[in-house]
C-alpha cells in the first residue's frame, strides 16, 4: 500500500550560491553549472565592454530552451543585485525590463513551439537572443529575440502523434464564446479543423492556463487589444483555410458559399469570390485539386509566418528597452494587416 504522507522531494536551486559565491574575491568551490558560464560572460561584458556569446546546441529534447531560460534568469538576478548598488537605471525600471524579458518566452513558444514525439514543447525555429548590458551600472537595459527558419510545413502537415503550433490549441481552449463566435470557431472542437486533428494527447485545462499566460504576456509586452485580435483573426483564417477542399474532378472546384471559404475570406478581409479564384485559377489554365490544395497550403504557411512575425517581418523581435521599440513591434504586427489589405486591393 502507498504511504499517505509522502514528503515531496525538494531540490534546492543553487542560483543564490553562485551569485554570492562567485562575487567573492576568492570564489567558493562550486560545481560546474550553466550559472557559472553565465556569470563569467556577464562579468566579462561589464569588465571589458566586449560582447560575449553562447552557442546552445543539442538534439531535440536535450534542454536548449530550458538552459537558455536558466541562463537569462541568472543574469537578470545577477544584474538586479549589482544594480541595487549602482547608479543609472532605477530599480523599478530594471524590474520592468526583467518582467518583459521573461514574458517574451510565452509568446515565442506559443507561436514557434509544438508537441512532437521527442518533446512536448519542441522549438521549431532557430533563435538569436541578445541581452543589452549597461557596462557602467551592470543593468540589463534591453533584450531582443530574433527568430529564424520556422518549420512552416507543420502548419499544414505533421507526423502522427505530433501537433500543430501550440497557439492554435491555446486559442481553441482559452477564447471565450463571444470571441470564438467572432472568429467562426464557436461550437467547433479540435477534430473539426483538419490541421489541428491529432492522435497526440492534449490537456485542455493546461492549454487554457497557458492561453491566460499568453494573453498576459501580450499585455506586458505592449500589444494592444486590436493587434492581439488581428493575430487571432489571421490564425482562425488559417484554421478555416485548412478545411477547404477542392473536389475530386480533373479541374478543382469550390462552392462560393463553402462555410470554410466564407469564414476565411471574412477574417482576412478579402472578397470570397476573389479568394476562391486565387485557389482555382492558375493563369490561363484551371488547376487540378492537388495544385489548388498546394496553393491553399502555401497561403496557410505564408499567413502563419506573417501572423507571428517569423522570418523577414521580425514580429518576434521583442526589444524591451524603450517605448519607441514597442511602437516598432506594434507597427510590425500592423504590417500583417497592411499586407492583407494589399492582397484585397491587388486581388492576390
Ligand atoms: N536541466 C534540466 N532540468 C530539468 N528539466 C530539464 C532540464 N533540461 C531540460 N529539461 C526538460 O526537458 C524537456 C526538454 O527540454 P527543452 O525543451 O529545453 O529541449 P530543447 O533542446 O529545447 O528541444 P527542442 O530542440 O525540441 O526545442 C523540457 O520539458 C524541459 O523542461
Ligand atoms: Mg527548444
Amino acid at each position: 500500500m502507498m504511504s499517505q504522507c509522502r514528503k515531496p522531494v525538494v531540490i534546492e536551486d543553487p542560483l543564490q550560491k553562485y551569485i554570492d559565491g562567485l562575487s567573492q574575491q576568492v570564489p567558493a568551490k562550486l560545481d560546474p553549472h550553466v550559472y557559472h558560464t553565465a556569470h563569467v560572460a556577464y562579468n566579462n561584458v561589464v569588465k571589458t565592454s566586449k560582447s560575449q556569446g553562447f552557442i546552445i546546441s543539442g538534439e531535440s529534447g536535450s534542454g536548449k530552451t530550458h538552459t537558455t531560460k536558466v541562463m537569462i534568469q541568472y543574469m537578470l538576478q545577477l544584474a538586479a543585485k549589482r544594480n541595487r548598488v549602482a547608479a543609472g537605471v532605477s530599480g523599478a525600471e530594471s524590474t520592468t525590463i526583467a518582467v518583459k524579458i521573461e514574458n517574451a518566452d510565452p509568446v515565442l513558444e506559443a507561436f514557434g513551439n509544438a508537441k512532437t514525439r521527442n518533446n512536448d514543447n519542441s522549438s521549431r525555429f532557430g533563435k538569436y537572443l541578445q541581452l543589452f548590458i549597461d557596462v557602467d551600472t551592470g543593468a540589463i537595459t534591453g533584450a531582443e529575440a530574433k527568430s529564424y527558419l520556422l518549420e512552416k510545413v507543420r502548419v499544414v502537415q505533421k507526423a502522427t502523434d505530433e501537433c500543430n503550433y501550440h497557439v492554435f490549441y491555446l486559442m481553441m481552449a482559452g477564447l471565450n464564446a463571444t470571441r470564438k463566435s467572432a472568429l467562426h470557431l464557436d461550437g467547433k472542437g479540435l477534430d473539426y479543423f483538419k490541421i489541428l486533428n491529432t492522435t497526440a494527447v492534449r490537456d485542455e485545462e493546461e492549454d487554457r492556463l497557458t492561453f491566460t499566460k499568453l494573453e498576459k504576456a501580450f499585455g506586458v509586452l505592449g500589444f494592444v487589444a486590436e493587434t492581439v485580435n488581428s493575430i487571432f483573426q489571421v490564425l482562425a483564417a488559417i484554421l478555416h483555410c485548412g478545411n477547404i477542399g477542392f473536389g475530386s474532378e480533373t479541374n478543382a472546384s469550390l462552392d462560393i458559399d463553402d462555410a470554410s471559404l466564407v469564414a476565411a475570406a471574412q477574417l482576412l478581409g478579402v472578397d470570397k469570390a476573389e479568394l476562391r479564384d486565387k485557389f482555382l485559377e492558375g493563369g490561363i489554365k484551371s488547376r487540378t485539386p492537388a495544385v489548388a490544395h498546394e496553393t491553399r497550403n502555401a497561403l496557410c504557411k505564408y499567413l502563419c509566418v506573417g501572423a507571428v512575425g517569423f522570418g523577414t517581418l521580425h514580429i518576434g523581435c521583442f526589444v524591451c528597452s524603450d517605448r519607441k521599440v514597442h511602437k516598432r513591434t506594434r507597427t510590425d504586427f500592423s504590417q500583417v494587416r497592411l499586407r492583407l489589405q494589399f492582397h484585397r486591393r491587388k486581388g492576390e
